[in-house]
């Protein structure tokens, strides 16, 4: 019920549609967008490696904002976020890299920082303070010794609180039409669609009328009306909400690549390169009612990798949907589960915090009590 009254929300916004920039491949950017691609405020966090509990460094209160945003702090902090590392942030940093799963040390260090400066999905992982990721009903690990060695396997996948999921199971999808994508960008979505629908008995039929279809795809910039704008190149670069609301918005600013050829020799237009259909994979998962990962190879997983293609379903995309959906009677490919995805630790030992006072001033990712409201049922 609160997704319809979001919907009617969002309609009488009218967002402002952009028209996005497509390209063939990573090779085919423009350098002055490349060149941007590491501009995003986010970059700067880096400049906090070495801060740990206690200190108090310039800016700081930006990063407090940012896990804010993903649900790593919760509650009524509305411009008031200090520069101090307080027990609200160091919370924050070791609920993130339990997620993650990377050592909790409640500091950030170097792979920390790493990990949250990479572009990722606008939904939160965690929802009302508890975790999405990790430690979700359905979470339960199961070992057993083969060969002298043991084997360990965690299911990782999230749903929405309440596991809203779609009754229907034809599903229609359509176009911003003041988008005026092209058939190939159209074909994208396709493909990633027909992804999911492998597994599930669920069918994704394209339409035209953009208003009545289920899932509704739009490329817009910065605000566009439901309380969570995108912030240019990098950071955000999509989000999508859970059943049965269909919203699918992603960032016009992006430099997305629809042939999949998203690699490439140039390390600044690889950078600035976003797969366009990995994107669209994730989402879907979340148009569904899946919620974030933290298996590290699967599409449900937060972030995501420049000039990097992430386009196959791990065993947790598929176990989670399933659960959900049931299994497609035509489905049999088994599907080779991922390696263990464990984080290497880059040992990086206390460098020191750097400090510089002269940031420009980060948009401000705080929620109105109305859009945090919002902000927690996002998917
Ligand atoms: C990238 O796309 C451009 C424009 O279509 C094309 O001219 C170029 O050959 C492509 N480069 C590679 C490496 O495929
Ligand atoms: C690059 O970023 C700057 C500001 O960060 C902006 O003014 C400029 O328009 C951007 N360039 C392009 C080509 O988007
Ligand atoms: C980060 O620190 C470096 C110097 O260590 C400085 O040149 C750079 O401007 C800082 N970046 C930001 C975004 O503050
Ligand atoms: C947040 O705190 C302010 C003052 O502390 C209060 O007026 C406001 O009602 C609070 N909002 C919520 C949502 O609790
Ligand atoms: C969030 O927590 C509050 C209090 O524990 C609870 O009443 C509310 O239903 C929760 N909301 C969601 C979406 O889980
Ligand atoms: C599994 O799929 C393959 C083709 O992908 C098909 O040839 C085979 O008959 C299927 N097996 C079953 C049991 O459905
Ligand atoms: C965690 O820290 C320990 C000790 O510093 C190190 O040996 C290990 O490799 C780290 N593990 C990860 C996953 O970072
Ligand atoms: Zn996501
Ligand atoms: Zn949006």
């Amino acid at each position: 019920m609160r997704f319809c009254v979001f919907g009617v929300f969002l309609f009488f916004l009218v967002p402002s549609p952009i028209s996005a920039g497509f390209y063939p491949n990573s090779s085919a950017i423009p350098p002055d967008l490349r060149r941007n691609a590491t501009g995003n405020v986010w970059n700067s966090f880096l400049n906090f490696t070495g801060c740990h509990a206690g200190m108090k460094v310039d800016g700081l209160y930006k990063l407090k904002q940012y896990f804010q945003h993903f649900g790593y702090i919760q509650g009524n902090f509305s411009g008031s976020f200090t520069d101090d590392f307080d027990d609200i942030l160091k919370n924050a940093v070791e609920m993130y890299q339990r997620n993650f799963r990377l050592n909790v040390t409640g500091e950030l260090d170097d792979l920390t920082l790493q990990h949250v400066v990479l572009p990722r999905c606008g939904v939160p992982d965690v929802v009302n303070g508890t975790s999405t990721m990790r430690s979700g009903r359905r979470a339960y690990e199961v070992s057993f010794a083969g060969r002298g060695q043991r084997f360990h396997a965690v299911k990782r996948y999230s749903l929405f609180p309440g596991e809203p999921r779609w009754r229907r199971r034809d599903l229609t999808y359509a176009f911003e039409p003041r988008n005026a994508l092209t058939e190939e960008v159209k074909s994208v979505f396709s493909r990633a669609f027909a992804r999911w629908a492998e597994v599930v008995p669920l069918t994704f039929t394209r339409v035209e009328t953009f208003l009545n279809s289920d899932i509704s795809i739009g490329f817009y910039s910065g605000d566009h009306g439901d309380g969570e704008p995108f912030d240019g190149q990098m950071g955000t670069l999509a989000h999508a909400f859970s059943p049965p609301n269909g919203h699918f918005h992603l960032d016009g600013d992006e430099n997305w690549v629809v042939s999949g050829d998203v690699g490439g020799n140039n390390f600044l237009s690889e950078r600035a390169a976003i797969d366009l259909e990995s994107v669209a994979v994730h989402e879907i998962g979340h148009l569904l009612g899946l919620g974030h990962s933290s298996v590290q190879d699967s599409i449900m997983y937060p972030t995501i990798t420049t000039g990097r293609r992430k386009v196959d379903l791990a065993t947790d995309d598929v176990e989670g949907v399933q659960y959900l959906y049931g299994a497609n009677p035509n489905f049999n490919g088994s599907r080779t589960p991922p390696p263990s995805t464990q984080q290497r630790d880059t040992g990086d030992s206390g460098a020191a915090c750097r400090i510089d006072g002269s940031r420009s001033v980060l948009t401000s990712l705080l929620l109105s009590t109305v859009g945090l409201f919002l902000g927690l049922y996002m998917l």
